[in-house]
């Protein structure tokens, strides 16, 4: 988690340095009833993670949305305003590659991302802007937006390590070595 977010404030800096250290909303939102955080990214272009850092005061399961209160979508210099809503079976991999970019680059633009790709969620919205520039997450504070919401759909279900019989079975499919073309694409699982 250190690396990737020491990635993100390098990527950043040139940015910051060149705006002003005041940050300033592109956009802003008024919030109506019945609103929750991942539609108004969806509706507005907005990642999960963006929509998280620069609304501090939105609560980690975003039970707090007031009616008439006022969102700032995205700070100037750092909005990336291009994004993908995540469905069932994305992974981060095939997302890289849909908007012509890899999985590094991905984790940059979310950093709320873990390694594996095991946190993202059905209905989440990820920047896809290649090489736009994101604000940086808040020091010294969790990640916002890391841990799937309670009531969030896995993107990738088998890629959670939860003792579903899916993943119990998948994983007895991969100990008895058979070469199915999931298992042969992992670089360091043969040879168990
Ligand atoms: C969001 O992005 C889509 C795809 O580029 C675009 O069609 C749509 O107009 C955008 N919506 C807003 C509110 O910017
Ligand atoms: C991802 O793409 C970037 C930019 O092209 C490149 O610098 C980086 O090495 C790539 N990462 C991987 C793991 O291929």
């Amino acid at each position: 988690m250190f690396a990737r977010s020491a990635v993100v404030a390098f990527v950043a800096l040139p940015l910051l340095a060149q705006t002003s250290f005041a940050q300033t909303c592109t956009r802003t939102y008024t919030v109506q009833d019945g609103d929750i955080c991942d539609g108004i990214s969806a509706a507005h272009n907005v990642s999960t993670y963006q929509l998280a850092v620069v609304n501090p005061s939105i609560d980690s399961e975003c039970n707090n949305l007031q009616s008439g209160q006022s969102l700032c979508l995205g700070y100037e210099g750092e909005d990336c305003s291009t994004t993908h809503v995540v469905q069932l079976g994305d992974t981060c991999d095939d997302i890289a590659q849909t908007y012509g970019f890899n999985a590094t680059i991905l984790n940059n633009l979310n950093p709320q991302l873990d390694a594996q790709c095991d946190n993202l969620y059905v209905g989440e919205v990820v920047c896809v802007a290649n090489n736009a520039a994101v604000p940086s997450p808040p020091a010294g504070s969790a990640l916002p937006a890391a841990t799937i919401p309670a009531t969030a759909i896995p993107a990738n279900p088998s890629a959670t390590p939860a003792p579903t019989s899916a993943a119990a079975a998948a994983a007895s499919s991969a100990a008895s070595g058979d070469d199915d073309d999931d298992d042969s694409d992992l670089p360091y699982c043969d040879e168990l």
